[in-house]
């Protein structure tokens, strides 16, 4: 199943900007965002974004597409299992907003810390998270701030000690490719991801 407008249940994905091309067939290729007719119905705060991704590089697109809606200040969750593309989405999202280097999960170190000029940008790994003590001594508190924003694969181990998030992505392991839902739960979340259905 790679087509967007089979029958799962799934809002069509919004129509695509920029240098997007016309496939039309509702997945996200590459950097392409592509439309997929007829027009989203559903565009309004609060309901889930939802895209097929082809591959690695569709990831990476939608990974950059909420690089451009998200802000400081939200907390992210990634859910999906071991594979699903978190990481990936991590790396789309870092590269759109500038960052050259390397990617990589913090599984064992939990948190990698990338600056830019203003705010930083904090992706955790709670995979191997098993110290609760950790969690004050290491400072993670603080880093979920006005001025951050924090990415967090593996929310679910982290327990009552991670702040609720704003915005969720859920990624699915399909046959092929994989299927994202985003969606926001808080209002600053919910007005962030209402910009995505935004052509
Ligand atoms: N949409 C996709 N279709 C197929 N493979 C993908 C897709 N997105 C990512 N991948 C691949 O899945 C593998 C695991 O991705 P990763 O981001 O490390 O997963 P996670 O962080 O969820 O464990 C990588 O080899 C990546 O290239
Ligand atoms: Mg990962």
């Amino acid at each position: 199943m790679s087509h967007a407008d089979d029958d799962n249940g799934l809002p069509p994905l919004p129509s695509g900007e920029g240098n997007a091309r016309a496939l039309g067939d509702g997945v996200i290729r590459g950097a392409n965002v592509v439309p997929s007719p007829p027009a989203p119905p559903q565009a309004g705060e609060g309901s889930p974004y939802s895209a097929t991704l082809p591959d690695d590089t569709a990831t990476q697109a939608l990974g950059a597409r909420l690089a451009r809606v998200l802000e400081p200040g939200l907390s992210i969750w990634l859910s999906g299992d071991l594979g699903a593309g978190k990481t990936t989405l991590t790396r789309g999202l870092l590269r759109e907003l500038g960052y050259g280097g390397r990617v990589k999960s913090p599984t064992y170190t939990l948190v990698e810390l990338y600056p830019f000029s203003s705010f930083n940008l904090y992706h955790f790994d709670l995979y191997r998270f098993v110290d609760q003590d950790e969690w004050e001594d290491a400072g993670f508190r603080e880093y979920f701030n006005d001025t951050s924003l924090c990415l967090v694969e593996w929310p679910e181990k982290g327990g009552a000690l991670l702040p609720g998030p704003d915005v969720r992505v859920d990624l699915d392991i399909l046959d092929t490719g994989r299927i994202a839902h985003v969606q926001g739960l808080t209002e600053a979340g919910k007005k962030c991801i209402a910009r995505l259905f935004i052509p």
